[in-house]
């Protein structure tokens, strides 16, 4: 039965929440997309999104919430000490795995110690629970070990009462984590060690019957100012790491799951052999569309007004070429939740002295939308800074040679033309550079849908596979910037 409510005054809605899921109410109005599943089922364990497409707020929810099935351990990596695991490295291991045994160390001791903190009534007199609280008391005075100290000591002490590992018979009696100049073998000791937390970890947690455990790394790129060649191979070493620790719980059965949330440019930077297998098979992409995106919001509308949903918030006047409020507020978007916010809050803003005037309507007016674009689009712009200057520090020169174009639609020969006279062109060509602003969704092209006999603009953001084509000719602002870069349609 449809029921028809009577609207309700925007008034009564404070605010849209805050842009970054650390500051949000997340848990209040969370929205279960698929993306919830796929962090705990099956084998992706790589979650991609872009900026504001919702990491955070995934982290925060299983967090937070430790949904039914599942205990998560969720390691943010702000403020992690990234240059004391620099130092971790082993330099004679190939140049993609440096990183791998120091990172499958941090995963091991975090799943040792989830399930130590577990441990109930007779697994307390089993060896396996007695060796690890030996080999944590030794080593870093206790089991509360934080995920900054983890590899904080120089080298690891072992004895009969917590581990003794051997390589080729022989028992090791420390594993140093330093590396020095002549040692070799360093990950090889460090994964012996692993394995054997790992193997005792494992029988802990089946012998308790605990639920799956889930440990998730978050904000991989705070404190980068460039995403240098280092940080890049600590990336590696930590996916690579996951994957055979994810692959290792698989094919023993045990409960235990590494999951990495990571900014898909960041992604698309690196370089290492097994990383076309990984994007075939543990890659997850956290995705929006029109739909999810409303639902979004009518959850935070319906904090504030229950029952009521966005067509209660806005008058029902359809857009220039009858669009919709909504359709045309998410085509200035990227389909990322952070935009959708941002663009909301915005039209709270703008539209209160004309709502506060007696007479007026009380809901979204298209004036009101029109009215929000231009602070929209600059922070649109900032968010992209925060992108793309990791990749390409003066990127927005390139989009002030668009505004000068002055046109939301443009011409390659004459974008080029006016990029080459630009200090720019000796860093980037004008190719690369419209590659670079394609791959950002920054710009979008004219082509050929193949399949469809038609042509259509294409943004990378809703046709992801849809690679740089260097026949393409002509080209389109994203129109979230039409008005920060002042150009006309
Ligand atoms: N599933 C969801 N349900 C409700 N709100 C969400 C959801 N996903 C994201 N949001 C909201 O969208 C905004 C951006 O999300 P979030 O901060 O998680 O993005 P992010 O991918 O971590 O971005 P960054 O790369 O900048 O860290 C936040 O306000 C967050 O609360
Ligand atoms: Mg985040």
């Amino acid at each position: 039965m449809s029921h028809k409510m009577a609207k309700s005054a925007v008034s009564g809605i404070p605010t849209f929440g805050e842009v970054a899921a650390e500051d949000d109410a997340i848990l209040e109005y969370f929205v279960q997309t698929d993306s919830v599943s796929t962090v705990v089922d099956g084998n992706k364990f790589l979650i991609l999104g872009r900026k504001g497409s919702g990491k955070t707020a995934l982290f925060r929810y299983f967090n937070e919430k430790q949904p039914q099935g599942s205990l998560s351990l969720a390691l943010n990596l702000r403020g992690y000490p990234w240059a004391m695991h620099a130092k971790r490295g082993d330099p004679d291991a190939a140049t993609a795995e440096q990183y791998e045994a120091s990172w499958k160390y941090v995963i091991v001791t975090e799943f040792a110690q989830m399930v130590l903190s577990k441990v109930t009534g007779t697994s307390e007199w089993t060896s396996e629970v007695k060796s690890l609280r030996a080999f944590f008391q030794k080593n870093y005075g206790g089991t509360n070990v934080t995920l900054e100290d983890i590899l904080r000591p120089s080298s690891l002490e072992l004895s009969k009462t917590s581990f003794e590992p051997t390589i080729l018979g022989c028992k090791l009696l420390s594993v140093s984590l330093e590396r020095t100049g002549s040692q070799s073998g360093l990950s090889r000791e460090l994964n012996a060690l692993s394995d054997a937390i790992y193997e005792a970890a494992s029988y802990v947690s089946q012998r308790e019957q605990l639920d799956k455990i889930l440990i998730h790394f978050d904000e991989l790129d705070q404190g980068m100012v460039d995403f240098n060649e280092q940080r890049q191979l600590m990336l590696i070493g930590l996916i690579l790491a996951c994957r055979s620790i994810n692959q290792q719980s698989i094919k023993s059965a045990v409960n235990v799951k590494s999951i990495v949330y990571l900014r898909t440019d960041m992604w698309e930077r690196l370089s290492f052999s097994d990383k076309n297998k990984i994007t075939m098979t543990n890659l997850a992409e956290i995705k929006w569309n029109e739909q999810s995106l409303k639902s979004l919001l009518d959850l935070r509308i319906n904090k504030y007004i229950p029952g009521a949903s966005w067509i209660d918030i806005c008058d029902d006047d359809l857009m220039r070429g009858r669009q919709p409020k909504l359709t045309h507020i998410i085509a200035r978007t990227f389909d990322r939740p952070r935009d959708v916010i941002s663009f909301m809050n915005t039209l709270l803003e703008v539209s209160t002295p004309r709502r506060s005037a007696a007479g007026e309507s009380q809901q979204f007016t298209n004036k009101d939308v029109v009215a929000a674009r231009p602070d929209y689009s600059n922070y649109l712009k900032a968010e992209l800074d925060d992108e793309i200057k990791p990749h390409w520090p003066s990127w927005d020169e390139a989009l002030q040679v668009i505004s000068g174009l002055g046109k939301l639609s443009f011409t390659k020969a004459s974008f080029e033309a006016a990029y080459n006279i630009t200090r720019l062109a000796k860093n980037f060509s004008s190719e690369e550079a419209m590659e670079i602003l394609y791959d950002f969704s920054v710009i979008g092209t004219y082509s050929v849908q193949s399949g469809y006999g038609g042509s259509e603009w294409v943004f990378r953001y809703k046709v992801r596979k849809a690679k740089w084509d260097e026949n393409a000719s002509t080209f389109k602002l994203h129109l979230g910037l039409k008005e920060h870069a002042r150009v006309n349609e």
